[in-house]
């Protein structure tokens, strides 16, 4: 993934660096690293970890120069190391490189270059000295360029660089294929960035920069070429709300986003019911198949959306991982309406599905939180969910909205279909309005007290309380680094009874009414093996049959899991917390995966 960011302009560009990294830490933070000039050679600076610990170093320096480039990492190619942190330098230091994306064909490139010796394990540093090599000391702007062109045609996969160049210090080059690059323009400085909302905030217009771009940037220009031709781009008003997030009174970024999450679901529903939906309307009435694609919190919205609306409406769903989807080559014609959900809009494999999706003729819908999206490019419908920006690479709020935007379209198909269902978007915004909501704390401290020392832990659901079940693992397993694992609870019995034993502690989901006894019964069978059941539910008739219960309010069963799902939030954050662990930050992970 990664997050590049590049500034020449009037003003020291160390600070600009700093600030627009720190937007795009939800890329990747396993190391950062900044270059810039010093007396016309290329200084870099470097650091393992987060952006705050490449501040630290930068602080022991005068930065003067007025044109850098910044990048914040999350390793592909080589562990999270000093060596592999960019930027990555040619072998005679000349060309200094930075990158977002996967080099696909690095390996063959690296070959032909025997007499170089690498630093680095990565595929940024093949391209430094690939391009190095080819500029053979060329330092003409046209050699320059003409190198570009002849680079972007030798490298497969999707990338986009920010390069210096000794010789060049008043400008930035970069290359874009497939993966994001913006060009921000200001009164006395260009940028670029991989994503708008990293651009300095006095950035007043913005290029969206095409696959097969490269050029340049200087203070007071900028030239953008494809396939050795100068092209011209549409420079668009700079809109993007440069959004300064603040935790507020709370530890966490999680803990403020769990609690806005009853608001993201009113919100959401309540904008939608706003807007004119002729085009979904539509699109829902000309639909033969509807599929449904995502990845893991996203995708776990989608089987709620998948259950409830086979249900209630009698359509059937097609549901699958992005990473899955298109490989499967499914039958998707132009009567197919594909829904795409994800909270960044910008998750590859999603975006990849999607554009397979768009070349079988489908309609396509993306339901994200992120206008200025690139699936919202891509789709010819955008379902807008309004959770405001989510921080923390653990999705609490924004599920929260997904589930309230995907809901809003099972009323949509209703009427469309002509079926009458059993919830209505009021009853959606009631659960914030009415604080039909309880969310025991204690209790649930109480539980992540017991459960925070486990090596493993088993969630166990029914029907819909399935999709909530692996929801709520994955938030667990994802900030606490236990292994959690999701079961449907008649499926125990076939296999995985057998790793029950008197130390395991279970989470069951249980909030509909229909499944009870059905659940109760692999209750008992897990709780006669020595499991200690932790039980999440309305019914508090089941409160003594159980080692703890978490009580949820009881509301029509379809709408249950807008009251369960940020109890178990919640528990994967006390959890995380007992362990003294940055919830915000997982190890290995990244806000946004924009690598297939
Ligand atoms: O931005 P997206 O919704 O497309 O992201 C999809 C997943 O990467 C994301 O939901 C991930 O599973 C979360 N970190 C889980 O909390």
């Amino acid at each position: 993934m990664c997050g590049i960011t590049a500034y020449v302009g009037n003003e020291p560009a160390a600070n600009k660096i700093l600030a627009s990294l720190k937007k795009l830490e939800y890329r990747g933070y396993d190391s950062a690293g900044i270059a810039f000039f010093e007396n016309e050679k290329i200084e870099i600076i470097k650091a393992v970890g987060t952006i705050s610990e490449l501040e630290k170093k930068m602080q022991q320096k005068r930065i003067s120069s007025n044109l850098a480039i910044g990048h914040t990492r999350w390793a592909t190619h080589g562990k999270a190391s000093l060596e592999n942190a960019h930027p990555h330098s040619s072998q005679d230091k000349k060309v200094c490189v930075i990158h977002n994306g996967i080099i696909e064909n690095y390996q063959t490139i690296k070959n032909e270059l025997k007499e170089f010796h690498f630093a680095s394990q990565t595929d940024t540093e093949v391209f430094a000295n690939y391009f190095s090599k080819n500029l053979n000391g060329g330092y003409l702007l046209e050699d320059v360029l003409r190198t570009l062109g002849k680079t972007i045609t030798k490298m497969k996969g999707s990338f986009s660089f920010a390069i210096m160049i000794e010789g060049f210090e008043d400008k930035i080059f970069f290359i874009k294929e497939k993966s994001p690059l913006v060009l921000g323009v200001g009164n006395g400085f260009h940028m670029l960035s991989s994503d708008e909302m990293a651009l300095d905030e006095k950035t007043e217009q913005v290029v969206y920069l095409s696959d097969g771009d490269y050029g340049f940037i200087s203070k007071n220009s900028y030239c953008i070429l494809s396939n050795g031709k100068i092209v011209k781009r549409r420079k668009l008003p700079f809109t993007a709300q440069v959004q300064s997030v603040h935790m507020g009174k709370f530890t966490s970024f999680m803990e403020k986003e769990i609690e806005e999450g009853s608001f993201a679901c009113f919100n959401t529903m309540l904008t939608l019911l706003n807007q004119n939906l002729q085009k979904l309307e539509e699109a829902i009435k000309n639909s033969q198949k509807v599929f449904v694609v995502g990845c893991g919190t996203a995708l776990h919205a989608g089987e709620v959306f998948k259950y409830v609306l086979e249900k209630e409406c009698k359509t059937d769903v097609f549901l699958d991982y992005a990473s899955e989807f298109r490989y499967k080559k499914p039958n998707i014609d132009k009567n197919s309406l594909c829904i795409f959900i994800s909270q960044s809009g910008e998750t590859a494999d999603t975006l990849a599905s999607a554009s397979y999706a768009k070349g079988k003729g489908a309609t396509l819908v993306a339901v994200t939180n992120v206008k200025t999206s690139r699936i919202t490019k891509i789709c010819n419908i955008v379902v807008l969910t309004r959770a405001g920006v989510e921080v923390s690479v653990a999705s609490t709020k924004a599920y929260m909205a997904q589930l309230s935007a995907l809901y809003f379209l099972i009323t949509i198909f209703g009427k469309v279909k002509n079926e009458k269902i059993s919830f209505s978007p009021t009853d959606i915004l009631e659960i914030y309005n009415q604080k039909k909501e309880i969310i025991d704390a204690e209790k649930i401290t109480l539980v992540a007290n017991h459960i925070k020392n486990e090596k493993s832990l088993f969630f166990v659901g029914r029907g819909l309380d399935y999709f909530l079940a692996k929801e709520g693992a994955l938030k667990l397993k994802e900030i606490t680094y236990i292994h959690c694992e999701a079961f449907a609870g008649g499926e125990m019995k076939h296999g995985s009874l057998s790793l029950i034993d008197d130390e395991s502690f279970v989470v069951c989901v249980l909030t509909q009414k229909n499944l009870l006894d059905k659940m109760m019964s692999n209750i008992i069978e897990m709780q006669s093996r020595g499991a200690k059941v932790i039980l999440f539910s309305p019914f508090s008739e089941l409160q003594n049959k159980v080692f703890c219960f978490v009580p949820l309010k009881k509301l029509k069963s379809h709408l249950m899991p807008f009251v369960a799902m940020r109890p178990l939030q919640m528990l994967a954050l006390k959890c995380c917390e007992q362990k003294s662990l940055n919830p915000d930050m997982p190890r290995n992970l990244a806000k946004s995966v924009t690598v297939e």
